[in-house]
């Protein structure tokens, strides 16, 4: 059992802290719930107190007898802010004590973490990029927030993470059987990423999910990716010990906590990003789905249908090709170039009358010029959107192609290791 402050601060998540508070009680701990004042505009003190079990207190004039604003903190082997909003962040790094929880703050040892959750806007102002910084410099986990469907119909980074991803990233701090320190328990997958796993010391770009190309303020182009298995693969490339590069285009799900995460909305703007990613790195594996054609033109406003006018017509045309050019880039710039010496590709194949979907990967991994290919069969049923996938993985340097299949954390692991091997001292290029 251990001590858990969970504070809650003024976002529409707050709702999701619930759900934690009682995965964390269901494990066994004690948890004290801080709500800041403006946080119970969203969820009352009821419902905390009648989940944790514990009396619950926002202000520090509130049971002045017990001291509460250092008892809490003092006492706590974990303080979790889940959501932490940019305010709640912004007078953490201040260093302000204004209300129970940033007073709480300040008089903890224990270990901080801060699950975000804002508008995009939010998250990427250079005030709260600052002041995330400095949190972070000073020893506060701030995970990174997911991407993804916000509060209204906006998307993007700044999602708060699901409660589940919350647990387990928290899930380090609360093993042992006495306090922790920052440096006796640090973040499961920076745990890992330090260890001698196979690609201790690498960087790992990894593009995932799939782009979407705007015909109008409302409309897009896309496709079902859903990011699944990009997703899965951060994280056996975290677990393996590397560095990971996690550019996201549209997922279904948030990007994993540990990564080094940028994200894009078109193939453009991909492009953009994972050559930022890519530069410098050991490994690229674009298993981002990039749409290869847009619409020709953007309309400023909704299309709409008219009698007088004939069903408009939309133009496609090509999109750059990332991956592509990536490899005729790092030709073209030769030894004194930073891109990575192994790119993987994906190919998503529909095998057909004239060919097979593994003749038809051999054939692209010729074309792109990559190292390696992860061909696997796609239609309406297979692949997107699932857990399950099976693939092919095949090497431009002879090397016998292997065969993975089951889930989509078995695949991510199977070609983790065969860049892992692929970048061994002996077979380096
Ligand atoms: N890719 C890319 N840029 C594009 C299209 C695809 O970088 N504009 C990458 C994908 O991320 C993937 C690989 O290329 O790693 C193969 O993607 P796929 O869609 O299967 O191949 P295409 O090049 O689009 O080939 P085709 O549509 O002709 O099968």
């Amino acid at each position: 059992m251990k001590r858990i402050v969970l504070g809650v601060s003024a976002g529409i998540a707050a709702y999701k802290a619930a759900l934690l508070l009682r995965l964390f009680k269901e494990a066994g701990h004690q948890v004290d719930v801080i709500p800041t004042a403006a946080s119970l505009e969203f969820v009352g003190i009821a419902t905390w107190e009648a989940l944790s079990g514990r009396p619950v207190r926002t202000s520090v004039f509130e049971a002045v007898d017990t001291v509460n604003h250092v008892r809490l903190g003092q006492e706590a082997d974990l303080v979790l802010i889940a959501p932490a909003t940019a305010d709640v962040m912004a007078r953490a790094a201040a260093g302000m004590a204004n209300d129970l929880l940033t007073g709480t703050l300040l008089a903890t040892g224990a270990p901080v973490v801060m699950a975000p959750a804002m508008h995009t806007e939010m998250w990427e102002h250079p005030a709260t990029v600052a002041n995330v910084a400095t949190l972070r410099s000073r020893g506060v986990h701030v995970i990174e927030p997911a991407v993804g469907r916000l509060t209204g119909k906006d998307s993007g980074a700044g999602r708060f993470p699901e409660p589940e991803d919350i647990f387990a990233a928290v899930a380090p701090y609360l093993e042992g059987a006495s306090g922790l320190s920052d440096d006796d328990a640090p973040f499961a997958t920076e745990a890992v990423a330090t260890a001698a796993g196979p690609l201790a010391g690498k960087t790992i770009a990894i593009s995932a999910g799939g782009t979407r190309e705007p015909l109008d303020p409302v409309r897009y182009l896309g496709n079902r990716s859903s990011g699944r298995q990009g997703i899965a693969l951060a994280k056996a490339a975290l677990a393996a010990g590397a560095t990971v590069r996690f550019v996201a285009a549209h997922m279904d799900l948030p990007a994993p906590a540990g990564v080094e995460l940028s994200t894009a909305s078109t193939a453009r703007q991909l492009q953009g990003a994972v050559t930022e990613a890519a530069r410098g790195a050991d490994v690229l594996v674009m298993s981002a789905a990039v749409a290869d054609f847009r619409p020709a033109e953007y309309v400023d406003s909704k299309i709409k249908k008219s009698d007088e006018h004939a069903d408009p017509v939309i133009t496609l045309v090509r999109n750059p090709d990332i991956l592509a050019t990536l490899v005729a880039d790092r030709a073209a710039e030769g030894t004194a170039g930073d891109l990575p010496p192994l790119i993987v590709g994906f190919a998503a194949e529909t095998g057909d009358a004239e060919s097979s979907v593994l003749a038809y990967g051999a054939a692209k991994l010729a074309r792109k010029g990559c190292e390696m290919l992860v061909v696997n069969e796609v239609g309406e049923n297979l692949t997107f959107g699932t857990d399950e996938n099976s693939v092919t993985i095949l090497f431009a340097d002879g090397t016998e192609a292997v065969h993975a299949s089951g889930s989509k954390d078995a695949v991510a692991e199977a070609v983790i290791a065969a860049v892992a091997r692929e970048l061994a001292p002996a077979r380096q290029r």
